[in-house]
């Protein structure tokens, strides 16, 4: 692990994203600017801190020197052009830098159209969780919900495949980071804010929420999962599928549909509309509940369902108080929901 790595991840050397390894274009640009920044910065420290200890060794008292006050220097006129000009120059180029990474990372969404492989994705962010709305890809009209796991398809050589994101958010301020494919733009409640993403490296990219927005602000983590394009297509076509109806599960169906899980939950295909809380249309397409903070698996399905203030202490979804028979139902209907 690099220095620049491990100063990014405050010290600890773990798996967790850093800027100063990019995998975008504008990831790639920050992270420039910021080497930039960080190498003229230390640049001045060195060279102030230098004539700093210089002065502090060269001009010390030598023992038996007389105490008297050196003779005292009133104005300097070429040192002070020198100390105004130097500044300012640097800030100039600074400003120079800024505003080519400004340009580099701009975003300016194009019409969506046929042939153009671009993904267009509005991000909801909400207490705690991240909603995810497909709206177009490659010019055709998506129409789906998903929550937490955001999928993408991944550019090749000579054929980009960006990514735009309309951020909005259903409650208090938000901020989409993950730091290895773009800078932070936050999700501002009456606001919508654009971002665009393209990485060639497929794979889980992680981020988190960079923004405080209340208790569960640390379990509002971010997945991205970059898919070849042939598995973002199929991906993309089991997503746009209404929920299994397997017949095996309909009285376990019938026991979600009869408990509250409704008002707040939605599930393609079925009398569940909430648009509340996480779509669970295909629930089981994702690693991890509770916005990346669980892996989703039956115990935890069970964990969360007979509390999750337990798991996420703050969350909006309360313990429901349900039988042990109703929630192996519950669950059991979850699990099918692939
Ligand atoms: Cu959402 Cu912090």
């Amino acid at each position: 692990m690099d220095f620049f790595t491990l100063l990014a991840n405050g010290g600890s050397a773990g798996d967790s994203p850093s800027i100063f390894d990019s995998a975008s274009p504008a990831a790639e640009s920050i992270s420039n600017l910021s080497i930039l920044v960080l190498a003229v910065s230390g640049l001045i420290f060195l060279v102030v801190e230098g004539i700093l200890f210089y002065s502090v060794f060269r001009f010390r008292r030598r023992r038996g020197e007389d105490t008297a006050e050196p003779p005292q220097v009133y104005g300097s006129k070429s040192i002070e052009i020198a100390w105004t000009a130097a500044p300012a120059l640097i800030v100039f180029f600074l400003v120079l830098a800024i505003t080519r990474t400004l340009w580099e990372v701009e975003v300016d969404p194009p019409k969506p159209q046929a042939g153009d492989q671009t993904l267009f994705v509005t991000v909801v962010g909400r207490q705690w969780w991240w909603e995810y709305r497909y709206e177009y890809y490659d010019g055709r009209k998506l129409d789906f919900i998903t929550a937490n796991e955001l999928h993408l398809p991944a550019s090749a050589e000579g054929a980009a495949r960006r990514v735009y994101l309309r951020l909005e958010s259903a409650d208090v301020c938000h901020s989409f980071w993950v730091p290895r494919l773009a800078g932070k733009t936050d999700l501002i409640p009456g606001h919508t804010n654009e971002m665009w993403l393209e990485t060639r490296e497929t794979g889980l990219h992680v981020g988190q929420c960079a923004e405080y927005c209340g208790t569960q602000h640390a379990g509002m983590l971010l997945r991205l999962v970059v898919e070849e394009p042939a598995d973002f297509e199929r991906w993309l076509e089991r997503e746009a599928r209404p929920a299994a109806d397997a017949p095996q599960v309909r009285a376990a169906r019938d026991v979600f549909l009869a408990q509250s899980c409704v008002n707040c939950h939605r599930v393609r295909g079925t009398p569940a509309q909430g648009t509340y809380a996480p779509d669970l249309t295909h629930l089981m397409s994702r690693k991890t509940l509770a916005s990346g903070i669980l892996e989703n698996n039956r115990e935890n399905l069970d964990r969360w369902v007979r509390d999750p203030q337990s798991i996420k202490s703050g969350c909006l979804m309360p313990d429901f108080k349900l039988s042990d028979a109703e929630r192996e139902q519950i669950v059991l209907y979850l699990l099918t929901l692939e």
